[in-house]
């Protein structure tokens, strides 16, 4: 197994002791740092998605530039709907776009069975490219839309306020509905083995669009497929994180899927959660992503309520409730991440001497990297 200097996320994920809370934030890698908007100046969106040695660039740069315990390689959830044949555009000020989404059975006729050892080599490259040159510093973080999420955009063919697109064919197609998510589905668990098999530490599933759904079609249409993506995913060593955004009515159907971590967004209670859900899953979250826009006590008094919050013992990691902002001031984060490594420390003065213990169990490193 690969030791890390810096391994403190891996042990969170499982609940394993820790010396302080590790902390790292959904779209790290990108338009709020200067040095990525320098790259994205000379290169567009889907090229940097597509070359290992500029996905590599900004995905190192959080980890050098604000110091965060994991790095997420850099790409977007739309490269499966692309990869299974969905022409992609990225539009600025509009995001990514689907000139031709799929809304009957004519057009879901032209999806293709992926093989991400070939259909999203450049991936995997970026992947194996990243591990050497993060040298072991910190773990490597994979991901993927949930299938749910990624149909969302495939039928409604970008962004949406509404979802009209997507819930009308929920309502009038289920069949067409449910073949497509599985198709999707599979995908999905093919591309995160196979991050995985390229030396990603820990996938994480986005299922930014499950809080449009009403309890029981979120368990039809969304639950059920993450349930059917974590079976054939799940490996003893990497752990698996399940991000449902507005979910709060299926906590407890998310944290029975199988995942390790659950991530939750800033509108629920991560104490409570704890409470209810802590002795089966990690929590990861959750601080409202525009607290970074106040000033640095309010940013240091919003994180300690966090902190304190999940209260002592490990299974949190530090984390936004959804993506950084691009208009964030980059030392606002770094001020975040320098006060989670220094106030989180008391709530895991006990866990020390059982986390030699179980690090020599569970062969994790031993070093702690102390920055
Ligand atoms: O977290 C990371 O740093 C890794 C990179 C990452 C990106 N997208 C890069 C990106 C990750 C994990 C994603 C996931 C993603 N992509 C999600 C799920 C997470 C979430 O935020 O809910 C979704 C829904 C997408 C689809 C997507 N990609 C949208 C809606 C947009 C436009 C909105 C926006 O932020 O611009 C993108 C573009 C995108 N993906 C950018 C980045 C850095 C900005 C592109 C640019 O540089 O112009």
């Amino acid at each position: 197994m690969t030791t890390f200097q810096n391994d403190l996320f891996l042990r969170a994920c499982k609940r394993l002791p820790v010396e302080r809370t590790p902390i790292w934030v959904m779209r790290q890698a990108g338009r709020y740092l200067p040095e990525y908007r320098a790259v994205r100046q000379k290169y567009d969106f889907l090229t940097m998605c597509k070359t290992p040695d500029l996905a590599t660039e900004v995905t190192l740069q959080p980890i050098d530039l604000i110091g965060v315990d994991a790095a997420i390689i850099f790409s977007d959830i739309l490269v499966i709907p692309e990869a299974m044949g969905m022409h992609l555009e990225m539009h600025e000020g509009v995001g990514p776009v689907f000139p031709h989404p799929i809304r009957n059975e004519s057009d879901a006729q032209t999806l293709n069975k992926i093989d991400p050892t070939v259909d999203l080599k450049y991936v995997l490259d970026a992947v194996t490219l990243t591990k050497n040159e993060l040298n072991r510093r910190v773990p490597l973080i994979g991901f993927s839309g949930s299938p749910w999420t990624l149909l969302a955009y495939m039928v409604e063919g970008q962004g949406s306020k509404t979802f009209s697109n997507v819930k009308k064919l929920i309502y009038s197609n289920p069949k067409l509905a449910h073949s497509l998510l599985n198709k999707v589905a599979d995908a999905v668990s093919a591309y995160l083995s196979a991050k995985i098999e390229a030396g990603v530490n820990a996938v994480q599933i986005f299922d930014t669009w499950g809080g449009i759904l009403s309890k029981d079609d979120f368990e039809s249409f969304s639950m059920k497929y993450i349930r059917k993506v974590i079976s054939k995913v799940k490996r003893e060593d990497e752990p698996i994180i399940v991000f449902a955004k507005g979910v709060h009515f299926s906590l407890d159907k998310l944290s029975d899927s199988g995942a390790d971590v659950l991530g939750l967004d800033w509108t629920m209670d991560i104490g409570q959660v704890r409470k209810k859900f802590g002795n089966k899953v990690a929590l990861q979250g959750n601080l409202d992503p525009t607290v970074l826009y106040a000033d640095d006590e309010k940013i240091k008094q919003e994180a300690v309520k966090i902190l304190n919050a999940f209260g002592n013992g490990s299974g949190h990691i530090f984390n936004l409730g959804h993506g950084i902002l691009p208009d964030v001031p980059p030392e606002n984060l770094k001020l975040l991440v320098n006060i989670v490594k220094e106030e989180s420390v008391v709530y895991h003065l006990n866990e020390k001497n059982t986390a030699s213990m179980n690090e020599a169990m569970f062969d994790y490193n031993t070093i702690w990297h102390c920055s």
